[in-house]
């Protein structure tokens, strides 16, 4: 596919067209089932039946997901809070945004030695059963350094304009709960250590794929430097989602 070196534009309006894109290139990838590219050697089966497993596929089942879950406990946690803060947190992550991750592990577009062999024996509705399960958790938000919240805050709801760098909240909303139509992640409560990680692969040059939505992570990503990074893993990392307020807050 072809590669958009073009900078990041206008948050809101190069979402929508990097969504509306990211739609159908993945609507064409289903179909015809490209061979991954650097994992095509070890990968030959699967093809014939995915269309099958396609079409039968039902929405996700959170108590089926319980009990295939098991096996991931071991990294994510058995409720989805890792405690191993290199692990991500899947607790209260989107059904639709697992499930592409998923598929990118088992394709290979998302590279991940681990994650390749977690997925895949798994079928699109093993897939879907997993991610709502993990969509019915609720993330443990951690705590964030307060020596780098303020910064990390900045750049999280207002980017910095000067260094074209979007906020972050344009697509991930301003509680870091993300949106799950567009496949946004959900950030809040993310261990830090992850955060970092994952933003410095970006830095770096690495990406998830190869289709336009995968080029918007590596492209803001390349405009943090390490400090930038270290705010925003804090930060996020002590962000709570929404739904979580009521109970903190109880009201006076
Ligand atoms: C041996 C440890 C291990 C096990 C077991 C494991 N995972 Fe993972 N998982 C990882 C690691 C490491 C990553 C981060 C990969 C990366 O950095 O790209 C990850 C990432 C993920 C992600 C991406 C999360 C995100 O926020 O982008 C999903 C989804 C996921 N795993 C689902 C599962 C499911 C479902 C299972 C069980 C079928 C499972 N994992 C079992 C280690 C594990
Ligand atoms: C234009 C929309 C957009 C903006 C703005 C944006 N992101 Fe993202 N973000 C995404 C998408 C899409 C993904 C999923 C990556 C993929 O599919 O390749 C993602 C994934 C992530 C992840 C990985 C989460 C996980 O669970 O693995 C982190 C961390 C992240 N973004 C941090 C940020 C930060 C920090 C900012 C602000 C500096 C930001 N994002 C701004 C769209 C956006």
């Amino acid at each position: 596919m072809s590669f958009r070196s073009a900078g990041f534009r206008p948050a809101a309006f190069g979402s929508a067209l990097a969504l509306a894109l990211a739609l159908s290139t993945t609507a064409v990838m289903a179909q015809e089932a490209p061979a991954p590219v650097a994992a095509a050697s070890a990968a030959a089966p699967a093809a014939a039946p995915a269309s099958v497993a396609e079409a039968a596929v039902k929405p996700g089942d959170a108590a089926a997901g319980q009990a295939k879950a098991a096996v991931c406990g071991a990294c994510h946690g058995m409720d989805g809070n890792s405690a191993d803060a290199q692990y991500p947190k899947l607790a209260g992550q989107s059904e639709q945004y697992i499930v592409r991750q998923l598929t990118d592990f088992k394709s290979g577009q998302r590279q991940n030695p681990i994650m390749l062999g977690m997925a895949t024996p798994l079928s699109v509705q093993d897939m879907h059963d997993l991610g709502a399960y993990f969509a019915s958790q609720s993330s443990r938000p951690g705590v964030a350094d307060q020596a780098l919240v303020e910064q990390g805050e900045t750049l999280f709801r207002q980017g910095d304009s000067t260094r074209g760098i979007p906020a972050c909240m344009a697509c991930h909303s301003i509680d870091g709960r993300g949106n799950p139509g567009a496949m946004y992640p959900q950030l809040a409560g993310q261990h830090a250590q992850y955060v970092e990680a994952t933003l410095k692969a970006w830095h770096d040059g690495a990406s998830w794929g190869t289709d336009t939505r995968s080029q918007i992570m590596p492209a803001i990503a390349a405009k943090l430097d390490a400090r930038d990074i270290a705010a925003l893993a804090s930060y996020i990392e002590g962000l709570h989602p929404a739904e979580s307020k009521p109970a903190a807050a109880a009201t006076p």
